[in-house]
């Protein structure tokens, strides 16, 4: 049976019911002596009413049960005609109070309901917010490189002599970086959906290098060094690649962010990957400012930015990434006077 169908024939029956109980009260409190008190029984079927009826006919039953208690006074024959109208009286005022508190708790309960509603749409847009934003961000650098790179292209063919080598370099350079943003966005599709990492085994020195290289030519014009000190003979890293590397990238863009920042400064960044009590380490320094307390207390909070054109958003996936692939992320002091984020992940061996 469709479940608006029961709803409704479980309404029927739960009316008849009240209706049925209602009746016999009356009946039994019409038939009794004065001093038995039967339409106090009225107020248990208006607790049951508020339970299941609608506002509406929790009111028309409290009239009925009014009215039949008074109708049931004037026609019961036997008794003290004093006790009667207190116990009338009584019951009248018991069936009211009860049917107005009843009431007043459904208003309550159905507020309730609409917050937890409120609460559940608020927190549906602001996953949406951050599924967009995160999108924008962890894209927007493969697109710039994209940009860069189609500029460049179109340079060396418009030169006088064109010098198709370095244009077809730079449309190499594009479909890798399209490639690495669609490869991306499938990562960040995972991380939405709660879905477990695509790990698989890989040399992280090899990972590192490549997405060193990457972020060395978008940070071409913040004149950047990044240099690399990679540990020899790691074991393999069990883990996804495509998010470790996504990790390095934003860490990188933060160190070169916060060094830039700094007037008369050359950004300086070192790479590290150690082998550290069976769990690789990478750690990313930089010579920029460093932390403030206020920074070290909300890294990672979403949406937590001190740049103007930031999204907060770059430690947040961080931290998940790197969780979700069964790692820590930690601060240190850079030997480089600025900043020193680090993370560890799984050796290959250790696969859960
Ligand atoms: N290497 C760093 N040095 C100094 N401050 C940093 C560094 N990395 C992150 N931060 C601080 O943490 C904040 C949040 O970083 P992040 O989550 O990547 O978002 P965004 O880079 O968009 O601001 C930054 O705005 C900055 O204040
Ligand atoms: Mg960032």
């Amino acid at each position: 049976m469709p479940s608006a169908a029961r709803i409704r024939s479980n309404y029927a029956v739960v009316l008849a019911a009240l209706v049925f109980a209602v009746a016999a009260i009356f009946i039994a409190d019409t038939l009794t002596d004065y001093a038995v008190a039967v339409a106090i029984f009225h107020t248990a079927v208006m607790l049951v009413a508020t339970r299941f009826l609608g506002v509406r006919a929790v009111a028309a039953l409290a009239v009925a049960c009014v009215v039949l208690t008074c109708l049931s006074f004037v026609l019961t024959p036997s008794g003290d005609y004093k006790i009667g109208l207190i116990n009338t009286g009584i019951s009248v005022v018991a069936i009211g109070v009860t049917a107005y508190l009843g009431l007043k708790l459904k208003g309550a309960e159905a507020q309730i309901h609409e917050a937890r509603e409120r609460i559940t749409r608020i927190a549906r847009l602001t996953t949406l917010g951050q599924l967009t934003a995160s999108i924008a961000h962890e894209v927007s650098q493969p697109l710039a490189a994209i940009a860069a790179s189609a500029g460049a292209g179109r340079r060396w063919l418009t030169q006088p002599q064109p010098n198709t080598e370095k244009a077809l370099a730079a449309v190499d350079r594009i479909t890798r970086d399209a490639d690495r943003a669609s490869e991306i966005l499938d990562r960040v599709r995972r991380l939405a959906r709660n879905e477990a990492p695509a790990s698989s085994i890989f040399d992280l020195n090899a990972a590192v290098t490549e997405i060193i290289a990457l972020s060395s030519s978008a940070a071409g014009a913040s004149g950047a060094v990044i240099n690399a000190d990679l540990s020899e003979s790691l074991p393999a890293a069990f883990a996804d690649r495509v998010q470790v590397q996504q990790v390095v990238s934003n860490l990188l863009l933060n160190g070169i962010e916060a060094a830039s920042a700094v007037p008369k400064l050359s950004p300086r960044l070192t790479v590290t990957t150690r082998l550290v009590q069976d769990r690789l380490t990478v750690a990313v320094a930089d010579n920029g400012p460093g932390l403030s307390a206020e920074a070290a207390e909300h890294l990672y909070d979403a949406f937590w930015t001190t740049k103007t054109g930031g999204f907060g958003l770059g430690l947040t996936i961080c931290r998940t990434i790197v969780e979700a692939n069964g790692g820590r992320i930690w601060t240190e002091t850079s030997p480089l006077g600025g900043a020193r984020f680090a993370f560890d992940l799984p050796v290959a061996g250790d696969k859960p």
